[in-house]
């Protein structure tokens, strides 16, 4: 089934570029995401198409008013019986993970909330029972680049986004590690050889030395991966352990 994604923003055009190219382009004219920009300023109540206003409370900056964010929320989820998982980005969400891509990717609809300003009036998060993302821990001076990441990580895991030789199987964090180094032609540039093991055609001690790659690059570069890693498999050992002491037992 095609995937359907909203987009709502102030700045569609924003979008237009990224999702003219390589593989966000292919899987729309193939069918395997329809990806909708909705302009929020177009659902504003009065002659200014206003959408933000000062903070109550005072303070620097504009907030995102309720009135044009719910009118377009509520426009677009009308247009489909699913109502879709609605997804504010912000800085003070849930982290983007290649995990939370791929419970994402499984979703037959997703509704982005791109926001601008100093953020969004909070009534917005309750009223509309959205979840809220962020893609690092930095601030972007708004949700747009944030919602065309989430768009690239989570269109690229859909069956049939990648051709094979992309494939997204060995992709890093996948497993929970880094990915091990590619090479290819010419076998010698500037003195620098592809790693002997790669010509050698034994593809059991390739696949041995690309893992132990993994696990070195994820340890040096990556502490906090490596040790969930490790964590991870300490525990499917055990379980392991256990399932086959009960076969004994039984
Ligand atoms: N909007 C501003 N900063 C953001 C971030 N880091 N992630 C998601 N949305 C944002």
């Amino acid at each position: 089934m095609t995937m359907r994604i909203d987009v709502l923003t102030l700045f569609p055009e924003m979008f237009e570029s990224p999702l003219s190219h390589s593989i966000l382009k292919r899987a729309q004219q193939q069918g395997i995401v329809e990806i909708v920009l909705s302009n929020i300023r177009e659902f504003a109540a009065d002659a200014y198409r206003k959408v933000d206003d000062k903070p109550y409370g005072g303070g620097p900056g504009m907030v995102m008013m309720c009135p044009p964010v719910f009118a377009c929320a509520e426009h677009v989820r009308s247009l489909r019986p699913q109502p879709g998982r609605l997804i504010l980005l912000t800085p003070q969400g849930a982290p983007l993970t290649q995990a939370k891509a791929i419970e994402l990717s499984r979703e037959p609809r997703l509704i982005l909330v791109a926001g601008r300003y100093e953020g969004f009036d909070e009534r917005i998060r309750e009223g509309l029972d959205a979840e809220e993302l962020s893609i690092g821990d930095y601030v972007l001076s708004g949700g747009e680049l944030a919602a065309m990441v989430v768009i690239d990580a989570v269109v690229r895991l859909l069956d049939g986004a990648l051709g094979d030789e992309d494939s997204a199987a060995n992709d890093s964090f996948g497993d929970g590690l880094l990915e091990y180094p590619h090479y290819t032609r010419p076998e010698e540039f500037r003195g620098m050889r592809v790693p002997q093991i790669l010509l050698s055609g034994d593809h059991g001690r390739i696949a041995q030395w690309r893992l132990e790659q993994s696990l070195q690059r994820t340890q040096q570069r990556r502490p906090d991966l490596y040790a969930a890693w490790l964590a991870r498999r300490q525990a499917t050992n055990k379980t392991l352990k256990k399932d086959k002491n009960q076969e004994i037992e039984t």
